[in-house]
């Protein structure tokens, strides 16, 4: 007889992202899929020399340390919360971690049990949506339409009985849509999480990647029910695998455990290395500046190409921030269109990926404009065109109802 894998591991949804990346790296495949940062912008040359530094000095940097993470990132991250939440943030509560998804998972499993119900956008991030499975967690879907989390929906739902342990946001530029919360959402979310009782996860890891105005303060601002994740994935580097929450009492505590349970604590050098570049004054608002100018190019020489290229077929907003333009291809099939496009050299991420119920999603993509430069986002735009091109020739089955 041979042993089994768990329930639970076996329903956790497989990442089409992971299997797309693996297209992605083809040679000449143009990848609109992955939100992988623009790798020419990571701070290598200030990295190695701080690493060299940190190589040559004490090896404690390479040592076991504590789980809650490097007091001196954390007293970074404690300040930068502290202007985000408007009120003092205690450098006790921050707790780094392996990325914002290690963060994410362990809340899941911390604010819920398997069985309980989690509300979360829809379109959702599809990350969430595996860790939340993994977690044994139910989902209620809340609509996400023209950029705004759909409140009358959510509270209408709680008011006939809905129960939910938590809501999960991505606060600001979401993945895929690129929606922001105001500060009249985060006020009426905060005042429905106090109400109801429920717990508020908010994600975070495109704040800083704001084009036209700065985000609203963080969901805490409003109410102690939220908890707060950031990451520096998006703004440093995601291979350094450092990001964040913040949590108090029991639950910081139970998180800590769990962390401690998980990986005993984050890359000390990763930490170390990401501490010495925030040592350095200016240096973070500078970098995210120069990044904020580059994606709003990027994004706006996707946008063109793309209104260019489809015209009034395609219903699409040009993103706030962010990484990502979620667009609607009016009577395209977007998993049959990723079929046809593969060959031809170029890969997005069909909107079915981000159903967190139903089937309303089949027309969608998202596309990323951080990893290419404009002539390449022009050239995948008329390569993803070739494919509708095919699809639209192909007799019946592909196109979805007009
Ligand atoms: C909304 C959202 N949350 C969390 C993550 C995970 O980021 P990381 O673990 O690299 O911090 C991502 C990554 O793309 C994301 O888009």
């Amino acid at each position: 007889m041979s042993p089994t894998v768990s329930h639970r591991a076996a329903n956790v949804r497989s990442s089409a992202i992971r299997d797309l990346l693996a297209n992605a790296r083809m040679p000449g495949m143009l990848s609109l899929a992955g939100g992988l940062p623009e790798p020419s912008t990571f701070p290598t040359t200030i990295l190695a020399e701080a690493a060299r530094v940190r190589l040559g000095g004490s090896p404690d940097v390479l040592q076991y340390a504590p789980t809650e993470g490097d007091a001196r990132l954390r007293g970074h991250i404690a300040a930068y919360e502290t202007v985000r939440q408007l009120h003092d943030v205690d450098p006790g509560n921050v707790l780094v971690t392996t990325g914002s998804q290690q963060a994410l998972a362990m809340v899941a499993n911390v604010i819920a049990d398997a069985g309980d119900t989690i509300a979360v956008p829809h379109p959702c991030y599809l990350g969430a949506l595996q860790t939340f499975g993994a977690a044994g967690l139910r989902l209620h879907p809340v609509r996400l339409q023209g950029g705004q989390l759909d409140l009358d929906q959510l509270e209408n739902d709680l008011r006939r009985g809905v129960r939910i342990a938590a809501m999960y946001v991505v606060a600001n530029h979401g993945n895929p849509d690129g929606s922001r919360l105001d500060e009249a959402a985060n006020r009426r979310l905060a005042g429905l999480a106090d109400w109801f009782g429920f717990w508020i996860l908010e994600d975070d890891p495109y704040r800083e990647l704001w084009f036209d105005t700065p985000p609203a303060p963080a969901l805490p601002a409003y109410t102690s029910n939220a908890i707060t994740l950031g990451s520096f994935s998006k703004t440093i580097a995601p291979g350094l695998r450092v990001g964040w929450l913040v949590a108090s009492g029991d639950v910081r505590n139970a998180l800590v455990r769990l962390k401690q349970a998980a990986d005993l604590h984050t890359s000390s050098l990763s930490q170390a290395l990401i501490a010495d570049l925030l040592d350095t004054p200016g240096w973070f608002i500078q970098h995210v500046e120069m990044l904020r100018s580059l994606y709003a190019s990027r994004r706006d020489a996707l946008s063109a190409s793309l209104v260019e290229t489809f015209g009034a077929r395609l219903r699409f907003e040009p993103p706030t921030g962010g990484m990502f333009a979620w667009a609607e291809l009016e009577g395209v099939d977007t998993s049959a269109l990723l079929g046809a496009a593969l060959p031809k050299g170029v890969c997005f991420v069909p909107g079915a990926e981000f159903e967190a119920g139903g089937d309303s999603l089949r027309t969608w993509l998202r596309l990323s404009y951080a990893t290419l430069d404009a002539e390449q986002l022009a050239e995948g735009v008329r390569r993803v065109a070739d494919a509708v091109t095919e699809l639209d020739a192909a007799p019946g089955s592909l196109i979805v109802a007009r």
